[in-house]
C-alpha cells in the first residue's frame, strides 16, 4: 500500500481494484483505479477518494504519509460513488475538514451521505490558495454527471481531470510512460466509448479550456496519469468528441439457426467489395462493451437478429438498450435477419436504429433459409447502396 510521490508534496494515495471486472455494464477485464491525490501544503488538501470498499486502502496510503486526521481540505470533483464512497469513513478522521464541490456536487452528497459536513461550494474561476499553491476550479457539468469540475493547480502544471482522459486499469504502474502505450490508448478508447461518448459537446467545451492551460500532468480518477503521451490522449479526445468516424462497417449480430449469420458473412461481403472496412463482432462471444469501443469510430452499424416470439434475441434487445444510451450520432444503420414467420425483430431493429437519428439502409428480411440467388440479391443490392452513399 505504498503512495506514489508524482511531485515534490503530491501523491498518488487512492485504491487498486485488480477484480474488478463490471462497472455498471461495462466489462473491465483489467481492472481499475480511483486515483485520489493527496497534496502536502499548509492546508493538506486531498483531490477525490475511492469507492468504500478500498477506504481501509487509501488510508493506509494517506497514513504513509501523514495523520489522515490533519487533512483540511476535500476537493471532490465528482461525487459518483467511486470517487466518494469512503467520504464517510474518512470524515471520521477528519471531521474538521473542509469539502469543495460544485452546488450541485454538494446537493448530490447530501443525498448521498445525509450529513451536515462543512461543505464549500466553488463555481468557475473559483481560486483556492492552499499555501504555495492555488487551485482553480473549473465546472465541467456532465463529464460525467451533473456535478462534475475540474481543479488545475498552475505552480505544478496539473490537470486533476476526474472522470476525463481515464481509463480502468489496475496497475501497479501510475504513469503513463511506465506502461504499454498501444494498451493504454484502447483502454482510453474503451473508457472514452463506454463513459464519455455521449457527452461530445461538453467534453469539447473543457478541450477548449484545457487549451489555455500550461500543463504537464494530466491526473485522472481512474488508470495512468497522463504525462508523456498528453498531446496524443487529448488529440484522440479531440478526434472522439468531434464524431470523427471512418469507413468502417460492423455488422453485429446473434444468430439462432446459423441463418442470421449467413446473412452477416454476406453483409460484411458486401461492404468488402465496397473496399469499406469491416468487423464481425457476434455478441454470444462479443462483450457489448468491447462492441461500443468499435462503434466510437464507425460509420456503418449493421445489426441482425432472427425473430423470436415476436422480438428479437435478448442478447440483441441488450446491446441496443446499452447503445443507444450511449448515443452515438452520425452513423448508417442496417437492420437484418432471418424469421420463419412474424420477422418481427428486423422492424424493431430499424426503429431502434432510427430513434437513434440514422439514415438506415432497405432492411434485409428473410423467411427461413436463402437460396444462392437470394444470397447474391442481398451482396448486389447492398453494394448498390453503399456506392451511393460512399
Ligand atoms: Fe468514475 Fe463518474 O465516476
Amino acid at each position: 500500500m505504498k503512495a506514489r510521490e508524482l511531485k515534490k508534496g503530491i501523491y498518488f494515495v487512492g485504491g487498486i481494484d485488480w477484480d474488478l471486472r463490471d462497472f455498471h455494464g461495462y466489462l473491465t477485464q483489467k481492472g481499475s483505479t480511483y486515483n485520489s491525490y493527496l497534496i502536502i501544503d499548509e492546508k493538506i488538501t486531498l483531490i477525490d477518494n475511492v469507492k468504500y470498499y478500498m477506504a481501509d486502502e487509501m488510508i493506509a496510503r494517506i497514513s504513509e504519509i501523514i495523520d489522515p486526521g490533519k487533512i483540511d481540505i476535500i476537493i471532490q470533483n465528482h461525487i459518483e460513488m467511486d470517487h466518494s464512497g469512503s467520504l464517510p469513513l474518512l470524515m471520521e478522521k477528519c471531521p474538521n475538514a473542509e469539502i469543495y464541490a460544485t452546488a450541485k456536487g454538494i446537493y448530490g452528497l447530501k443525498r448521498h451521505y445525509k450529513k451536515e459536513w462543512n461543505f464549500v461550494p466553488v463555481k468557475n474561476g473559483d481560486i483556492l490558495n492552499i499555501g504555495k499553491r492555488n487551485l482553480h476550479f473549473v465546472p465541467t457539468p456532465m463529464v460525467h454527471w451533473p456535478d462534475n469540475m475540474v481543479t488545475y493547480c498552475p505552480e505544478e502544471k496539473i490537470l486533476f481531470s476526474n472522470d476525463s482522459f481515464g481509463q480502468h486499469i489496475a496497475s501497479s504502474e501510475r504513469i503513463d510512460k511506465e506502461y504499454p502505450y498501444s494498451i493504454l490508448m484502447e483502454e482510453a478508447k474503451k473508457y472514452y466509448a463506454n463513459i464519455v461518448m455521449p457527452y461530445g459537446k461538453m467534453v469539447q467545451k473543457e478541450l477548449a479550456v484545457a487549451s489555455k492551460l500550461d500543463i504537464e500532468m494530466i491526473c485522472p480518477s481512474h488508470g495512468l496519469i497522463w504525462e508523456e503521451h498528453i498531446n496524443e490522449i487529448v488529440a484522440e479526445y479531440t478526434k472522439w468528441s468531434k464524431n470523427d468516424i471512418e469507413e468502417k462497417a460492423l455488422i453485429i449480430y446473434d444468430t439462432m439457426w446459423k441463418t442470421t449469420e449467413k446473412i452477416a458473412h454476406k453483409i460484411q461481403e458486401a461492404f468488402e467489395e465496397s473496399n469499406v472496412t469491416t468487423k464481425m463482432l457476434n455478441l454470444k462471444v462479443n462483450h457489448i462493451s468491447d462492441v461500443m469501443t468499435e462503434v466510437l469510430t464507425a460509420k456503418y452499424i449493421c445489426v441482425g437478429s432472427p425473430t423470436l416470439n415476436n422480438n428479437m434475441l435478448s442478447s440483441v434487445a441488450g446491446f441496443l438498450s446499452y447503445f443507444k444510451g450511449l448515443a452515438p450520432k452520425g452513423r448508417i444503420g442496417l437492420a437484418f435477419g432471418s424469421y420463419g414467420w412474424g420477422g418481427q425483430s428486423i422492424g424493431l431493429i430499424d426503429d431502434d436504429l432510427k430513434k437513434c437519428g440514422f439514415t438506415t439502409l432497405e432492411k434485409i428480411r428473410v423467411e427461413y433459409i436463402p437460396d444462392d440467388d437470394e444470397m447474391k440479391m442481398i451482396k448486389d443490392n447492398l453494394v448498390k447502396q453503399i456506392g451511393k452513399i460512399k
